[in-house]
């Protein structure tokens, strides 16, 4: 494992069973580095893949969708290194929450409505730490204050539903960030809000990597998103990583038609519904009919023969941009 990086995931292939029993992999061959206190950015469209991958790293798969292959190199506090893709549920527990977190897309699914926001986000310390109710009660209240929410104490008793989305996806990452994990992933944590609160969550999660050396996945169908917030980004189509560059790299030097696509597609004014937006023609391949070729070719404007036939290896064309096409590249 390189000494720069929390996680290195290496050849993950995550599978589920198709109704004629064939396996279908919506994450397909994955490498991906996260490197320490950085925020890396996982964008694709709707059906790509990325929450998979987010939930194959956190081992929250639904039975019988599992891992095939692969490992997630994941170094621990203190310098040893794990494969999160082979320990046993048991040691996963010890991380999951803990070490490593997760916000996830919908705030109102990842919170019990029956519970207080209170409790709930208590119960995530007491289920790693033993210590006395009280102390952790002090603990969400510092918690809740870390993450923006005003008057902490009053919302400690509230119900989710008695808070707005923009509370209730504080209140997620505030139970994300709880017990300080090194790793967080956040999953679409903005898609449910409007855009101010939108860039005010952002701006909360950027504050608090820097606040808390931690590193972030962050994913995203938004590749204004990824402009405000990201270090590094990894494109992702059909299961696959189609482009991977730094941020300001990938910006200046677009290389993957899809990549390009998403480009053009980004609203000038984020949010703004005026106007014609670009959209890519066509849709991702369904998982029972994966092309062997290029997955992309179908929808891609420079598709060419060799496209059709065979599928682009993702190369390295310098300075740590890799790009999964044929086509040639400037240096
Ligand atoms: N529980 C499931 N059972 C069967 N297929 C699934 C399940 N969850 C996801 N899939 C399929 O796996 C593929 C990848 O889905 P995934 O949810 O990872 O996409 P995504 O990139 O996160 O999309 P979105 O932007 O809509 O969240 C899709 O084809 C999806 O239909
Ligand atoms: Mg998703």
């Amino acid at each position: 494992m390189q000494s720069d990086n929390l996680i290195e995931v290496r050849g993950l292939r995550t599978v589920l069973p198709l109704k004629n029993k064939e396996l279908a992999a919506p994450v397909d061959d994955i490498d991906l580095d996260i490197p320490l206190r950085k925020t890396v950015g996982l964008v694709g469209e709707s059906g790509c893949g990325k929450s998979m991958t987010a939930r194959s790293i956190m081992r929250l798969l639904d039975y019988p969708i599992h891992i095939q292959e692969g490992t997630i190199a994941f170094r621990r506090e203190g310098g040893s290194e794990i494969d999160l893709a082979a320990i046993s549920e048991k040691e996963m527990r010890g991380v999951r929450g803990r070490e490593i977190s997760m916000i996830f897309q919908e705030p109102m699914t990842a919170l019990n409505p029956s519970i207080t926001v209170g409790k709930q986000v208590r119960e995530a310390i007491t289920l790693h730490e033993n210590i006395s109710r009280s102390a952790a009660k002090e603990r969400v209240i510092k918690a809740f204050y870390d993450v923006g929410i005003p008057e902490p104490e009053q919302r400690y008793h509230a119900y989710p539903h008695q808070l707005s989305g923009g509370l209730r996806q504080r209140i997620c990452i505030a139970m994300a960030m709880v017990l300080q994990p090194a790793f967080l992933i956040a999953d679409e944590p903005t898609t449910a809000l409007d855009v101010t609160v939108e860039a005010q969550i952002l701006a909360l999660m950027k504050q608090l990597q820097q606040d808390n050396d931690m590193s972030i996945l962050l994913i995203t169908h938004n590749l204004g998103v990824v402009a405000d917030i990201c270090d590094e980004v990894n494109v992702m189509y059909a299961g696959q990583i189609v482009e991977h560059a730094e941020k300001a790299e990938l910006f200046r030097r677009t290389l993957h038609p899809y990549t390009r696509g998403l480009m053009k597609a980004i609203p000038r004014v984020r949010g703004s519904m005026e106007g014609e937006l670009y959209t890519i023609q066509g849709t991702v391949p369904s998982l029972s009919q994966m092309p062997t070729a290029c997955r992309f070719c179908a929808r891609c404007p420079y598709a060419q023969e060799q496209c059709r036939n065979e599928m682009p290896s993702l190369r390295d064309v310098g300075n740590g941009h890799l790009v999964r096409c044929f086509r040639e590249v400037e240096p």
